[in-house]
């Protein structure tokens, strides 16, 4: 089942999210819908928070769009396409580099972020198995992105003051449902039609 993702505004993606017991409700299901959502709009990664939820759930798939011509900067790299959940950042290593992101709760949005190079994470996957790896590259970007959204941080926190005061005006839009996504959303201060 596809769910409406939350858009930039709603307070749910600025708290940080509560970890999940194994026996957490319809997990399985929710993970498959979460996949199936992130799918819908084309996303690399989806965070529990972006569907309404502040639950300590994200997904990452640089599998696909990795062996997309457009990314051949990251020859080489083969991707990852998972589930994380409970996931702590054991350490974050190597310089920082700049990559413009985007995110779906932010749509027609893209500004340059600079993260590090590697990070080792924390976490469990759907069978509740403990793991712990170390990813670099743009499966590393992602995954970095997707684990600020368990942490209520957006990619638009780390640009300039300058830069976010000219763009205040589109994220107010945003916020207010005045956007075109090619997805559906839920927005914070929609009116209701009638
Ligand atoms: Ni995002």
């Amino acid at each position: 089942m596809i769910l409406p993702i939350t858009a930039y505004g709603d307070p749910v993606l600025r708290k940080v999210a509560e970890d999940i017991e194994a026996d957490y409700p319809n997990l399985q299901e929710l993970i498959d819908n979460m996949f199936e959502t992130m799918y819908n709009a084309s996303g690399v990664g989806l965070a529990a928070p972006q569907i309404g939820l502040s639950i300590r759930i994200f997904l990452v798939d640089s599998k696909q769009i990795l062996k997309d011509k457009d990314y051949e900067e990251f020859k080489g790299e083969e991707g990852i396409c998972q589930e994380f959940i409970n996931a702590r950042v054991v350490e974050k290593t190597g310089e920082k580099w700049t990559y413009n992101e985007g995110c779906l709760s932010i749509p027609n949005i893209s500004e340059d972020v600079d993260r590090e190079q590697t990070v080792t994470i924390r976490y469990v996957d759907r069978n509740f198995v403990e793991k712990e790896e170390t990813y670099s590259g743009f499966t590393a970007r992602v995954i970095l992105h997707e684990y600020d959204h368990i942490q209520g941080v957006l990619f638009t926190d780390y640009i300039g003051a300058l830069r976010k005061r000219m763009l205040q005006r589109k994220l107010d839009k945003i916020t207010k449902g005045d956007v075109k996504a090619k997805y559906r959303m839920k927005f914070p201060l929609k009116k209701k039609s009638r």
